[in-house]
């Protein structure tokens, strides 16, 4: 690269880095009614961050859409409930563990989520929740969904002999997950492809979870996400869900776990 693309580049890197500054300086500034009244203004800032960012900090970013934007499959009442009161409760608590246990709230939770165990149920439940409520907002898009493309569409097929197979696998996972929790595509160990859930708000970067991988793509199957407009109709939920999957996304976070 010549150097003038160089300073380009880092010209482009440091504009890139002072919107993220200002959008996480914005959200520090006010309270969560203005975070909902104002994220369609902040969303455009939003889609310059990198993907694989998201969920990596202690604080709620904005949602980067409007509440009606996953409707019909998803309504705008419980997004705006999901996103204001249940995850922003998460948010606020695990801000309140980490001053309690001593946790530099600049750190990356996903490191964190390694040593899990040596922390408090507090901890455990309210950085899960928060971490996995920011993937799973990025996780969804306005529908149509599309597919998956590139690499990752081969390893989809490699991993599960076709989309429809993958899809079958995954909301089964999301079905069979008794009670609470969530399904999840992940990268293992291994470099490759796994479905699986976890319990409560636990991810699969937990030391306590037996599931383990790095997430490309989550799915919440808490009531609270979807008993508005399904009731008890979890597949129904999750059959609708599947017009709203942000491919890009997860062709983001899995380029990332590849490397
Ligand atoms: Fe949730």
């Amino acid at each position: 690269m010549s150097a003038k693309n160089q300073s380009k580049n880092s010209r482009r890197n440091f504009i890139g880095n002072s919107i993220k500054a200002a959008v996480v300086t914005t959200l520090a500034g006010s309270g969560l009614n203005a975070i909902a009244s104002n994220h369609n203004a902040i969303s455009s800032a939003t889609t310059s961050m990198s993907p694989t960012l998201v969920g990596t900090t202690f604080t709620q970013l904005p949602l980067p859409y409007a509440y009606t934007a996953l409707e019909p499959f998803i309504d705008a009442l419980t997004m705006e409930i999901h996103y204001s009161k249940h995850a922003a409760t998460y948010a606020k608590n695990v801000q309140d563990a980490a001053a309690a246990e001593n946790v530099n709230t600049n750190s990356n939770l996903e490191d964190l989520f390694q040593k899990i165990s040596g922390y408090s149920a507090k901890m455990r439940n309210n950085a899960g929740g928060h971490y996995n409520h920011e993937l799973f907002w990025q996780c969804m898009k306005t529908a149509p969904a599309g597919s998956p493309t590139g690499a990752l569409a081969t390893a989809i097929n490699n991993s599960f002999g076709s989309m429809d197979a993958f899809k079958t696998q995954f909301a089964d996972a999301a079905k069979n997950r008794f009670g609470s929790g969530w399904a999840w595509l992940v990268v293992g160990a291994d470099k490759k492809l796994a479905i699986g859930s976890t319990a409560n708000q636990d991810n699969p970067l937990m030391d306590v979870s037996s599931f383990k991988g790095f997430p490309l793509l989550g799915l919440d199957v808490w009531e609270h996400a979807y008993y508005l407009k399904y009731q008890n109709k979890r597949a129904d939920y999750i059959t609708a869900w599947f017009n709203l999957v942000n491919w890009d996304f997860v062709a983001a976070r899995f380029e990332k776990a590849m490397q």
